[in-house]
């Protein structure tokens, strides 16, 4: 059968209310963009929060020109909406001021995946909204490495041999695969530090088809200044030799910690929420995550169906609450506060700068010989 392409491309281009979520006239001009479009099988307008998803099907294969320019052309169209209601943060994500033939880069969050559909080929979609791409490390491998999260790794021929994991170091541009779970360990002491290692792409050891690709942009990154957190993406094939679409769910059922929340600045717990309610209004979050369930039949996108609307992920909602709660009690400290060189927003150089004549240099040698004479 024929390969067919799944692209989500999301952004920020303008928010309503300040930053919490996406205007409706925003959504629609969205949808009437993509209506037209020859080039797409199908496709979905998503949203979390202020961020705007296009889930797109079609035949032109990963990093498609034509399609990363009819998302631009959609993003740029949509922020003419949003500057013509004043929207907050209008246009907040298109760095540049043209399009150069692929939105990597460019400020627009990308997941991309090629595949020939399985006979059922049932995906997942995580959007998350104030947080990196890093947040997808711990669900990945407790979806695609942890037996006490995923049975199948145990009990199911099709996956007991496990997956590649692809790692993506995000301040030196480089990859690495590692092959599990022989590599465990090795894997973890990287993925542990999601803010600089995010695994970019998963594979099946079975059959070698891709299984999961996440988004790794780092807008704060490439813009050079403050722009916002990345707010990532994540497609994950299901059933059938990949996770049972509750074993790909299941990691969220245990909210932790990421970061982003309010001016990209804290710590604090990813919610896994309806799309009715994801708004993250309290301190600006805390943090959301929603998953949009599909079949694809053909390419076309059958569904969504929204998978955290279940009652059973209430109290996941409940224990994010109190994590928040918690954390909120902490105010301007670490570990809510992230440390000094990974928060959006900083004072520190010009408060340091202007108290740096009271400043004084401690002597050692006087401590220690104060130290001897105490003694
Ligand atoms: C975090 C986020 C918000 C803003 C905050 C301040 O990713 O989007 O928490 O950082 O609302 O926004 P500005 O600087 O636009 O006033
Ligand atoms: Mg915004
Ligand atoms: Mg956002």
């Amino acid at each position: 059968m024929e390969k067919m392409t799944l692209s989500v491309i999301k952004a920020d281009v303008g928010g309503f209310i300040g930053h919490s979520s996406v205007h409706p006239e925003l959504l629609e001009k969205a949808r009437e963009s993509l209506e037209g479009s020859k080039l797409l099988i199908d496709y979905h307008v998503g949203h979390v929060g202020d961020d705007i998803a296009l889930i797109m099907t079609h035949r032109g294969g990963s990093d498609c020109e034509e399609i990363h320019k009819l998302s631009w052309d959609t993003f740029v169209a949509c922020t003419e909406v949003a500057k013509k209601l004043k929207l907050y943060g209008a246009g907040q994500d298109l760095l540049a001021d043209a399009f150069s033939g692929n939105v990597r880069g460019m400020g627009p969050g990308v997941a991309e995946m090629e595949l020939t559909e399985r006979p059922s080929e049932p995906v997942i979609i995580f959007l998350a909204d104030k947080t990196e791409p890093g947040a997808w490390n711990l669900p990945l491998y407790k979806m695609f490495a942890d037996p006490f999260n995923t049975i199948g790794l145990v009990i199911d021929p099709k996956m007991h041999s496990g997956f590649i994991f692809e790692v993506l170091d995000l301040i030196e541009h480089k990859y690495v695969h590692f092959s599990l779970p022989d590599a465990l360990y090795d894997m973890l002491i990287f993925i542990g530090a999601p803010g600089r290692y995010c695994v970019r792409h998963i594979y099946s050891k079975t059959t070698g088809d891709i299984a999961a690709v996440s988004s790794t942009q780092r807008l704060n990154l490439m813009a050079g200044r403050y722009i916002g957190k990345d707010d990532p993406v994540c497609i994950v094939r299901c059933q059938s030799g990949f996770p049972a679409v509750g074993e790909a769910l299941e990691p969220f059922a245990n909210p932790h910690l990421v970061a982003g929340w309010m001016r990209g600045s804290h710590h604090g717990p990813l919610m896994p929420v309806s799309v009715a309610q994801a708004t993250p209004t309290r301190f600006d979050g805390p943090p959301r995550v929603v998953g949009l369930g599909f079949q694809l039949c053909g390419g076309r996108l059958i569904g969504p169906q929204d998978l955290f609307a279940d009652p059973a992920f209430d109290r996941a909602r409940a224990k994010a609450n109190e994590l928040a709660d918690y954390l909120r009690t902490l105010g301007p400290f670490e570990p809510h506060r992230l440390p000094l060189d990974e928060m959006e927003y900083t004072t520190m150089p010009e408060v340091k700068e202007r108290l740096k004549h009271r400043f004084m240099s401690v002597n050692p040698e006087e401590l220690l010989a104060e130290a001897a004479a105490g003694e």
